[in-house]
């Protein structure tokens, strides 16, 4: 690449955010869901949607350029294999996952990168004036749409686990941090041999989606806080985006706490991205700047998690790569 290309690709790049704005307008609208019997004008969408024409039509030009959505020669737009999951209603639906990480409790932080890599505290506590787990438990309106999203984001990663970690017949999973329970939902309606117990903050607790489960009543859902105790008894304390959220020292208390309440044969199972040496890319490396704008934590290497498994009275016992679509890797650690 000559070097006038080189600064308009950059300058380019620069702009990446807005296509994170207009996925966020196609994710609050659900103009994905008037497209699901054909393709519509964007006037008719327009309507659909309460929005204008105008801006709407903006928005799908950009998305269609990398797939998501079609503009034909009619100017009628048309969902595509890509846009799928931008429906309410579709399995795989990443719409209310899309409103959570393009939220501004996010985005904000994100826009002030810089000034949590000049001082090293996560900007969001400049921004809402404390960190934001507690900024969520005071402020209902965030929670509501942060917990929801984050189910939704994990989904995927939370099916590829119950799937193909080899739980034995029986046993007890705690999920330790483990949101509203998708985590467990799907173990325990894989595994019937399996008893769960949800551990999360109380007011996540509170709205939690166990009950989905009828008249299977293989659950407990306990609040409390893991950096003082998390529930005696299990056989597999699951971790799923809980230690990239925490420095090091935080992450051994959450580790240390597992390795005492477990059973003798239990393990712990960190569910987190396991960042490539180098160059290559991977969404690690992208979440892992999420965190640093929000959060204390941190993305990390295989070698960083076995130094934290290590000082926590754990061994690493091996990682396991999830299978494309998901990007978590399952880190798995048991008694010294
Ligand atoms: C990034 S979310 C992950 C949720 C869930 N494991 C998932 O994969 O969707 C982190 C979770 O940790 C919980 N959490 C934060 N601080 C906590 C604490 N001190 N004790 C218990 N849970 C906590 C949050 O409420 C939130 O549900």
């Amino acid at each position: 690449m000559d070097a006038e290309k080189s600064a308009a690709f950059l300058l380019d790049e620069g702009l990446r955010y807005v296509f994170s704005g207009a996925l966020r307008v196609a994710a609050q609208t659900g103009v994905a869901d008037h497209l699901t019997d054909g393709p519509r004008t964007v006037e008719h969408l327009a309507t659909r949607t309460a929005t204008q024409a105008d801006g709407l039509r903006r928005v799908l030009r950009l998305l269609a350029t990398r797939g998501i959505f079609h503009e034909d020669a009619a100017g009628r737009f048309h969902l595509t294999p890509l846009g799928e999951a931008l429906r309410s209603d579709c399995p795989t639906s990443v719409r209310e996952a899309m409103v959570f990480v393009t939220n501004p409790t996010f985005w904000q932080p994100v826009g002030q990168l810089g000034s949590a890599v000049s001082t090293g505290v996560p900007a969001v506590e400049q921004i809402f004036g404390r960190p934001l787990f507690d900024y969520l438990a005071a402020n209902p309106e965030a929670a509501a749409e942060f917990d929801p999203g984050m189910a939704q984001y994990s989904q995927l990663e939370s099916r590829g686990f119950a799937t193909i970690y080899d739980f034995a017949d029986t046993g007890v999973l705690v999920d330790v941090g483990g949101g509203r329970g998708r985590l467990l939902l799907e173990v325990l309606r894989r595994h019937a041999g399996w008893r769960g117990v949800l551990f999360d903050q109380h007011h996540v607790v509170a709205r939690h989606e166990l009950a989905t489960l009828g008249a299977d009543h293989r659950w407990t859902a306990v609040p409390g806080d893991f950096f003082d105790e998390v529930p005696a008894g299990g056989d597999v304390y699951a971790l799923q985006y809980i230690l990239h959220d925490w420095d090091d020292e935080r992450c051994v208390r959450i580790l240390r706490n597992c390795r005492r309440a477990m059973n003798p044969d239990g393990r712990v199972v960190a569910l987190d991205t396991v960042l490539p040496d180098g160059d290559a890319a991977h969404p690690g490396k992208s979440i892992d700047l999420v965190i640093l704008a929000s959060f204390t934590g941190r993305e990390r290497t295989r070698t960083q998690f076995a130094a934290l498994f290590e000082a926590a009275g754990l061994r690493l016992t091996r990682v396991i790569a999830k299978p494309e679509p998901g990007w978590l890797s399952i880190i798995e650690g048991r008694p010294r």
